[in-house]
């Protein structure tokens, strides 16, 4: 059995409307039906653009949002049934570490009593200097100095605020850490070693990760496993080169062919997928397939009707796609343009957008958002694997080399 097994899990968050009452209007559908597993010492990196429901899904692992529905079963426990006095033991053994270090860490705050609270709510170490003791063994660990105890988090670059970050989790003993945008907030230059950091501490201490990023480059040499996330959903799960390798998914494929490739001959003949539209909003999510509004492969039958299962493909490789196999041997058209049409009717279309706003009443749509699928999460695909590009380079070069100093961060040292 995994140590992490999600079953259906759903995270729907009310719309209200009304002053003195209120109404629920709608629902965002921000996670709508994911399963997947993490075996005990792996790395699951999820992936996927903004607003695809990725925080909210590691949120509801650790219940800091309510389960709509589904199971969250870790080390053989429901965690979606238990009642809050249970979660709190269960709390120890799973953490999380944010994308914005300094905005998780109280200002107010020395770093021990930071990475002393959790310990004492959690009865670990049997008084403050027991407990000191430890903090510092776990400072060593992610290479900070140990006089950093009376310090304060603004007294700390941003790697170093993300290595307390980990410590804060890490003093807690768990098993499982959530890393939710671990190194987005970061310089290029630190982005690798707070990476190669994980990557050891994973080793030491045979910790489970959730990775997730919007960054591709970010979890392919981190992971396993990666699942690509779109609208609430998986649409793609395989061992990461498999992914790498050959991505099968519509929307993976266009993901990845925006992914410069460090040979300029082959960047030269690199041909980008772009997508029509933008991602629709999560409150009015499209029937079918929710990808077939922007698929470049969408069909008549099918794909605006029936919401594709993820299924295995072979080898742990799984797409929800109802034509994977017929896109592979070009049996289906491509109904969609790929090239810079795609962009070109994607502008049209806000420019319509936009005129027909401008002509309505100013209640018009508001409060569920139904009526502006363009209007909530509105990044292009395109976006992420920009910020994938030449970050992604400087990731794989910073990668090889393994030391992760104080002195590249730039912060005090001593
Ligand atoms: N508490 C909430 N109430 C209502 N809607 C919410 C709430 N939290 C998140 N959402 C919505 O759920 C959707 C998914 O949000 P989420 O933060 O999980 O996305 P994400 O994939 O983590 O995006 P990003 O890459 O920008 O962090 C978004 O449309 C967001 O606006
Ligand atoms: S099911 Fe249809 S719309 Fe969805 S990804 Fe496959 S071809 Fe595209
Ligand atoms: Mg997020």
């Amino acid at each position: 059995m995994s140590l992490l097994e999600l079953d259906d899990v759903k995270v729907h968050f009310p719309v209200k409307k009304g002053l003195f009452f209120d109404r629920t209007v709608g629902h965002v559908y921000a996670v709508d039906g994911v399963s997947l597993s993490i075996e005990a010492g792996q790395t699951y990196g999820l992936v996927g653009e903004s607003g695809c429901g990725k925080t909210t899904l590691g949120r509801a692992v650790l219940r800091l949002n309510d389960i709509t529905d589904g199971g969250v079963v870790f080390d053989g426990t429901d965690l979606a049934k238990l009642p809050g006095e249970e979660m709190r033991a269960f709390r120890r053994r799973l953490q999380m570490v944010f994308q914005d270090p300094l905005g998780s860490l109280n200002p107010r705050q020395n770093i021990e009593s930071i990475l002393s609270e959790g310990m004492a709510a959690h009865g670990i170490g049997k008084d403050q200097a027991e407990r000191r003791e430890k903090i510092k063994a776990i400072l060593a660990k992610v290479g900070l100095p140990s006089n950093a105890l009376s310090r304060y988090p603004h007294e700390f670059s941003g790697g170093q605020r993300q290595r307390i970050g980990i410590a804060r989790a890490l003093v807690l003993e768990p098993d499982v850490i959530i890393c939710d945008e671990p190194v987005s907030a970061l310089d290029v230059s630190v982005q690798a070693q707070v990476i190669n950091l994980l990557e050891e501490l994973q080793e030491s201490l045979g910790l489970t990760y959730l990775v997730i990023a919007h960054d591709l480059a970010v979890v392919r040499h981190i992971s396993d496993v990666i699942g690509v996330m779109y609208l609430g959903g998986l649409v793609e799960e395989a061992p990461s080169d498999a992914l790498y390798a050959k991505p099968r998914h519509p929307y993976t494929k266009a993901l990845m062919s925006a992914v410069p490739v460090p040979d300029p001959e082959v960047e030269d003949r690199r041909e980008r997928i772009l997508l029509h539209g933008d991602l629709p909003s999560p409150a009015n999510p499209p029937a079918g397939c929710r990808f077939h509004t922007r698929c470049p492969w969408v069909q008549e039958t099918k794909c605006a009707t029936e919401r594709p299962p993820l299924l295995d493909t072979g080898g742990g490789h799984k797409v929800a796609c109802h034509f994977t196999a017929e896109i592979e041997a070009g049996t289906v058209e491509q109904t969609l343009a790929t090239g810079i049409e795609a962009v070109i009717a994607t502008e049209a279309v806000a420019a319509e957008a936009v005129e027909t706003s401008e002509g309505e009443a100013p209640e018009a749509g508001s409060g569920t958002g139904a009526k502006e699928p363009a209007t909530v999460p509105a990044q292009e695909p395109a976006t992420v694997p920009a910020q994938a590009g030449p970050e992604a380079d400087a990731k794989e070069t910073g990668k090889k080399a393994p030391d992760a100093t104080e002195k590249a961060e730039g912060g005090p040292t001593a």
